[in-house]
């Protein structure tokens, strides 16, 4: 399976643990900000754009520790 495709699937299932105000709909808003910003940067990596905002606050326990244990979680995935 394609990786933005596996990716999302995964995210869509850990994003629904979250509470409202972190929800899939949450990453769907920042991709539609994150790819308008992108048009004006030619040599973004859509791939790698599109993956960080899909993994950006895939765990979200705590506010303090969110970013670490984001990255925790999309390592684990891409291994
Ligand atoms: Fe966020």
């Amino acid at each position: 399976m394609h990786i933005i495709k596996s990716s999302i699937q995964f995210a869509k299932q850990e994003y629904a643990k979250h509470d409202k105000n972190h929800q899939w709909g949450h990453v769907q808003d920042v991709m539609k900000t994150s790819l308008k910003l992108a048009k004006r940067y030619p040599k973004t990596n859509l791939e790698i754009l599109k993956l960080a905002v899909i993994f950006h606050d895939i765990t979200y326990k705590k506010y303090a520790t969110h970013v670490d244990d984001s990255v925790k979680t999309a390592e684990k995935f891409s291994r």
